[in-house]
């Protein structure tokens, strides 16, 4: 990132009045939550993502991706806000028609003082029925268990494979609650790979990064569609985009400026350029 670029960002955030931010899983990676292409660790690193992340998972093994996704949000409870969830929270703070667009599935927008981001691909934290859509309660978030340990050379579990049993067993296998309503298998509120986005959610976006004067995208790989849509919509309309990534992106195409850094110093630097009286 170098101090022209810095500037000139600075200048299009400040003459912006409708600004869009939209972020992906580097705008947490600073906080420690792992990205989404990030290799898996501990009990995780045998499976991809990509194949968890999935309804075809969720049916062939509820128990093994409930409790991928426990694993997830109980290492997002112990994760805090960074400078630049702090950092898009001022932005918000100083222009109020500032809208926030996330793919992330954790809160920590809202601990860092956003309070409604538009969620695209669902949340951590508000699990549904499988089969009614009910939502349900989460278990409990007081306190957050760590991750049971790596057992120790013990057989690769498969999907699709038997629940080992037990409320947490230790291959990670979480058996999800049932449905008060119905008994079907509670599952994760987030959206997986071939389910559609929210209507209400991508129909606020769309709108948004139409009616913006600036798209500021933080963190994402823009590879998973129709999310990665969404800054293209505020190019072709003719609004700046802006990038905070420290690597290239298909977005670098579209980029009025890119701001090569992790977020939780690019962001900050950006308030600090754009409003120097901010402090
Ligand atoms: N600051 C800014 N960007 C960072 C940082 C950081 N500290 N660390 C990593 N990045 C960038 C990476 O360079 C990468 O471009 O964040 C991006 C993360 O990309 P992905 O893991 O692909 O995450 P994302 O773009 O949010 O993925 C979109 O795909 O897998 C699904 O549903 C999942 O919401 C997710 C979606």
């Amino acid at each position: 990132m170098s101090g022209p670029e810095l500037a000139e960002a600075g200048r299009l955030l400040a003459a912006a009045r409708r600004p869009v931010v939209f972020t992906g899983a580097g705008m947490s990676a600073e906080s420690g939550v792992p990205t989404f292409r990030d290799a898996q660790t501990g009990l995780w690193q045998r499976y991809d993502p990509q194949e968890l992340a999935t309804p075809a998972a969720f049916r062939a093994d509820p128990a093994l991706v409930w409790g991928w996704y426990e694993a997830r949000r109980r290492g997002v409870l112990r994760a805090e806000p960074n400078p630049g969830h702090r950092a898009v929270a001022a932005i918000a703070a100083r222009l109020p028609d500032t809208v926030v667009i996330t793919q992330n599935v954790d809160d920590l927008h809202e601990r860092g003082g956003v309070a409604a981001p538009v969620r695209l691909h669902g949340s951590l934290f508000a699990p549904r029925c499988s089969a009614c859509a009910r939502p349900t309660p989460l278990p409990s978030d007081l306190p957050p268990p760590a991750d049971p340990p790596e057992p120790p050379g013990g057989p690769e579990p498969q999907i699709g494979a038997e629940p080992s049993g037990g409320p947490e067993s230790p291959d990670g296998r979480l058996t999800p609650p049932a449905c008060a309503d119905c008994g079907a298998p509670v599952r994760p509120g987030v959206v997986w790979f071939g389910e559609a986005l929210p209507e209400a959610a991508l129909s606020a976006a769309v709108e948004a990064a139409s009616g913006c004067d600036l798209l500021l995208t933080v963190g994402t790989s823009a590879l998973v569609h129709p999310a990665a849509e969404i800054p293209l919509v505020a190019a072709r309309l003719g609004a700046p985009v802006v990038q905070v990534n420290p690597v290239p992106t298909p977005l670098d195409a579209v980029c009025a400026v890119n701001l090569r850094g992790p977020a939780g110093e690019v962001l900050p630097a950006l308030v600090r350029a754009a409003w120097p009286d901010a402090g």
